[in-house]
């Protein structure tokens, strides 16, 4: 396939990254692009193409995280063989569906969730009707005030409903004032940057740490210095000794993103001393706390933030599903003005519709009912995935006792290299990550990362985990 066949255009409204991610989506499913084959280096296409690395980077780590591309270390990227696993005659028909079809419908290839896929929630535990139910009413009741222009700050019922949730079950106090509605976790990044952050802000940033935060903080001008992360967290003793200055921090206190570890008591108050002094601002990104499987549940960084320094940030992508694409932000009371002031250059968290949804589930109270469930259930299945690991690798791998999250992080015991184990399982249509892939300083820690939200039975759980072994044991 001839690369400028990929070029994007600038007049277009959709992000540069967006496009190309398009027209890649859309060359695999015509079959242009067939599973296995190999892509160019983002480096050789970003020059071929006259387009910034990172934007090319973007791209690529979202089709590799939606399954499209695998990457197999150096030896380069890849359409991912797991798509004609996934079906030779799926492929096909939609092959076929794009040769009548003016607009093909690619998503269809990855509809189902890969084995050990992170970030999902149970898709086949969500409560379909209830949403169908409350989606439609919805829609019945539709009144002209809803018809209008939205708010740009978001539906103010659901930020209601959020601000109550937040003072009962993560002991922020806040008024609906200080909620702002946005799409997604970046769509707050978006937001803290334009309302209180220049380009060339030094920032600091977990290692590991969250990639998708990583790279949008970078494109938006940031210069980010990771901070290691250790037992305790975020080290903040050493962010203060290499970027004492910096305007920053983006931090997951709760679970860190991705070794699972809590920032203890001592760096919280330690972090928020420091960011008072220097008048630095913390964003926190509290992704996933609603899932803790153990211990008393952490209270909010937030909720210690004695100086209007905190800016906090939750989703709904883990609590209910990605697709939706809603997540806020809560700003200090001092801050408000700033940020609405902002909020109102900006298109907005988008249509009023699945916002009231969403409302309507928190107010009527199946969101905490359904929280309830998914925390029962997500400790059964992190359970199958546990106990498969245990018996398979014994003492090979070592599972992180995380109290909570979606995900385990299972550590190497022996020398071996966790990216090459990694994309050997890629290789064989099994999403688990290499940790090292989520650090920019190398380090001695080594582990696997795997979702197990989607395990739904003991049996599938030792079947997958036959199939990792199989898949690593020549690496
Ligand atoms: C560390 C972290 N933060 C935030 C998010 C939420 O992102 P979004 O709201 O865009 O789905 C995720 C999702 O995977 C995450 O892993």
């Amino acid at each position: 396939m001839n690369s400028q066949s990929l070029k994007p255009r600038r007049e277009q409204d959709a992000p540069i990254y967006l496009q190309l991610y398009r027209r890649y989506r859309d060359a695999i499913a015509d079959g242009k692009l067939r599973p296995g084959d190999r892509v160019p280096s983002v480096r050789s296409l970003a020059s071929e193409l006259n387009l910034a690395r990172g934007t090319v980077e973007l791209a690529y780590q979202t089709l590799t995280s939606e399954g499209y591309f695998l990457t197999r270390g150096p030896a380069g990227t890849f359409v991912s063989p797991r798509l004609e696993s996934l079906g030779e005659s799926r492929h096909k028909s939609a092959i076929r569906r794009s040769a009548t079809k003016a607009k093909p419908q690619p998503h269809s290839l990855v509809a189902e969730p890969l084995p050990f896929q992170l970030g999902l929630p149970a898709l086949d535990a969500f409560p379909h009707k209830t949403w169908a139910r409350l989606a439609g009413r919805g829609l019945r009741n539709l009144r002209s005030a809803a018809m209008a222009y939205p708010d740009p700050t978001g539906y103010e019922p659901l930020r209601r409903a959020i601000a109550i949730y937040l003072g009962i079950s993560r002991g922020i106090e806040c008024s609906h004032e200080e909620v702002f509605v946005t799409i997604g976790y970046r769509g707050a990044l978006d937001l803290v940057c334009r309302t209180l952050l220049q380009a060339g802000d030094i920032g600091w940033h977990e290692d590991p740490g969250y990639i998708f935060a990583r790279q949008f903080l970078e494109s938006a001008g940031m210069c980010l210095e990771p901070v290691p992360v250790d037992e305790e967290g975020l080290n903040v003793d050493i962010g203060q000794r290499r970027a004492p200055h910096a305007r920053f921090v983006v931090v997951t206190p709760t679970h860190q993103s991705p070794t699972g570890v809590a920032l203890s008591l001592p760096r919280r108050l330690a972090l928020l001393e420091w960011a008072r002094d220097r008048r630095a601002w913390i964003v926190e990104d509290d992704y996933d706390s609603e899932f803790r499987y153990h211990g008393r549940p952490l209270p909010a960084l937030k909720s210690l933030d004695r100086d209007g320094r905190v800016l906090y940030t939750g989703t709904f992508s883990k609590v209910l599903f990605p697709g939706l694409r809603l997540a806020y932000l809560v700003v200090p009371k001092s801050q408000v003005g700033r940020f609405i002031a902002k909020a109102n250059q900006l298109p907005g968290p988008g249509s009023i519709l699945p916002q009231a949804t969403v409302a309507d589930f928190m107010e009527q109270g199946h969101f905490a009912r359904h929280l309830r469930k998914m925390r029962l259930l997500y400790a059964t299945r992190r359970g199958y995935l546990v106990d498969a690991l245990t018996q398979a690798f014994g003492s090979h791998l070592q599972v992180q006792p995380q109290a909570g999250g979606i995900h385990v992080l299972a550590n190497l015991t022996s020398r071996r290299d966790d990216k090459a184990l990694a994309y050997a399982a890629q290789s064989r249509g099994l999403a688990v990550q290499a940790l090292s892939d989520w650090q920019t300083h190398k380090t001695p820690q080594k582990g696997l990362l795997m979702g197990f939200t989607n395990i739904s039975e003991p049996e599938m759980a030792r079947t997958l985990t036959r199939q990792l072994m199989k898949a690593t044991e020549k690496n």
